[in-house]
């Protein structure tokens, strides 16, 4: 964050969460009236793509008419390439036995060798999968090469990517959204897209010129349930939290670009490519709601106690997959940014908790308020269903001696969590990663005995 940040056009963009939005890149390029005229304006071929069933409610019901130069079935066959740092499988499912210990990594290495932002994902855990289109895969990312002649998509889910160094170029069928750290975005099932790296690129050759970067790094889950929506918020009324016109999504923006390019597509947990003579991102014109959208998380409008003792984390969520059970969430996606703690007489950090939930967190930028050290940016950390954590050592020490009569400003921060109704498997790799802190559970070794029978 202290670096020069390059500058990186923003895009334009519409605002607002799960509108009809209605874009073209050439006047006219839209059908007025109907979705699937008998000849479409410019000859272009009209083509739905679902992100829900047909018959989902209207309120849910997710889906796109995209007008384009070519329809989206012409391309080469399928062949299946190394899936590389992919998982697809978790748990008993992939031979891998799953600890109840708490677990924490340092950053994931950034890398020597030429890698774009597909090769670059290395699964860190999941739940369910992708065939009953229940729960989640946990993924980081490093990556050091644009996307230029290469084309991705996810059948299995929506990827909702978390940048924790350098920005990310999302250049997708519906139009390109700049991804910097601090900002989220969500690339729907099934919508193809390209990453570049704009600081990478401007370095070329020399990475230290200012502003540019050697590589970026972050996160990304896979949600393989319903798409992620925003809450209802009860009794905190009609605005807070994240604010629905704070998301953007893009215009239309189409290449006409022809070559010998590949498309490659994650189904089903593997990776396959298939050759194709023309870019994907050739849709003209687009009317609907299964749109990639970018969220700014300095935005969100963060809800704390003004009395005594704080609410569950619950208050810090910004997007949620809920499940065929009311009230129980597939995946959360939860932050904790910068806020003022002013309840008195609290234990003010987050408590030691032992939760139904799943914890994987992160840490996009600065220091996390429930640990003193080694929870570095871009490191994660994973609490699984019951087991017991919260603050450290001496992150209790200083907060059970803290004045608070007065405000605590916490600054300077922003860590995030994806919160899971089932367990998160850590998988072989991950478990097996030189970054996995062997001694992260000394981290509660320190905490004194402070009880006296005598002493009220
Ligand atoms: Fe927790």
């Amino acid at each position: 964050m202290n670096r020069p940040e390059t500058v990186v056009a923003a895009p334009a963009c519409q605002s607002g969460f799960g509108n009809e939005f209605a874009t073209e890149a050439l006047p006219g390029a839209l059908p007025v009236g109907r979705n699937s005229p008998q000849r479409c304006p410019y000859g272009l071929y009209a083509e739905q793509i679902s992100g829900t069933a047909f018959t989902a409610p209207r309120a849910e019901n997710r889906r796109t008419w995209t007008y384009r130069i070519r329809p989206g079935a012409l391309h080469g066959p399928f062949r299946r390439i190394a899936d590389r740092g992919i998982v697809g499988a978790f748990g008993e499912a992939a031979g891998v036995e799953t600890p109840p210990s708490q677990l924490r990594w340092s950053p994931l290495p950034l890398p020597d060798a030429t890698t774009d932002f597909v090769d670059g994902l290395f699964t860190m855990g999941g739940n369910g999968d992708a065939a009953s289109m229940t729960g989640c895969a946990v993924h980081l990312y490093a990556a050091n090469r644009s996307m230029r002649d290469r084309f991705f998509y996810d059948a299995d889910g929506e990827l909702l990517i978390v940048p924790q160094q350098g920005t990310l170029r999302l250049l997708t069928e519906l139009g390109e959204l700049v991804v910097p750290p601090l900002h989220i975005a969500v690339v729907p099932r099934g919508v193809r897209f390209r990453v570049e790296l704009p600081e990478v690129d401007a370095g070329g050759p020399d990475a230290d010129r200012p502003g540019a970067l050697a590589a970026v790094r972050g996160y990304v889950c896979e949600n393989f349930g319903a798409p992620l929506r925003l809450p209802d918020l009860g009794p905190i009324g009609s605005n807070g939290l994240a604010n629905p016109r704070d998301f953007l999504s893009p215009v239309a923006r189409y290449e006409d670009r022809e070559g010998a390019f590949e498309l490659v597509a994650k189904f089903q947990g593997r990776l396959w490519a298939a050759d194709i003579g023309h870019s994907p991102l050739d849709v003209v014109a687009w009317h609907g709601n299964h749109v990639p959208y970018l969220y700014d998380l300095r935005r969100f409008n963060t809800i704390g106690s003004i009395s005594f003792d704080h609410p569950d984390p619950s208050i810090f969520l910004v997007l949620q997959s809920v499940s065929d059970t009311p009230g129980v969430d597939t995946l959360d996606f939860v932050i904790f940014p910068p806020r003022i703690l002013a309840a008195e007489d609290t234990f003010r950090p987050p408590w030691f908790h032992r939760n139904v939930a799943s914890e994987f967190m992160g840490l996009i930028h600065g220091v996390y308020d429930a640990k003193a050290e080694g929870f570095s940016p871009g490191g994660a950390s994973l609490h699984n269903c019951m087991s017991g954590h919260g603050p450290d050592a001496g992150t209790f020490e200083k907060a059970s001696a803290a004045d608070t009569s007065v405000a605590h400003y916490v600054r300077d921060t922003m860590a995030f969590m994806f919160e899971t109704r089932a367990v998160i498997h850590p998988t072989a790799q991950a478990l097996a990663l030189p970054t996995l802190q062997q001694d992260y559970w000394r981290c509660w070794q320190g905490l004194a005995r402070h009880f006296d029978p005598t002493r009220r």
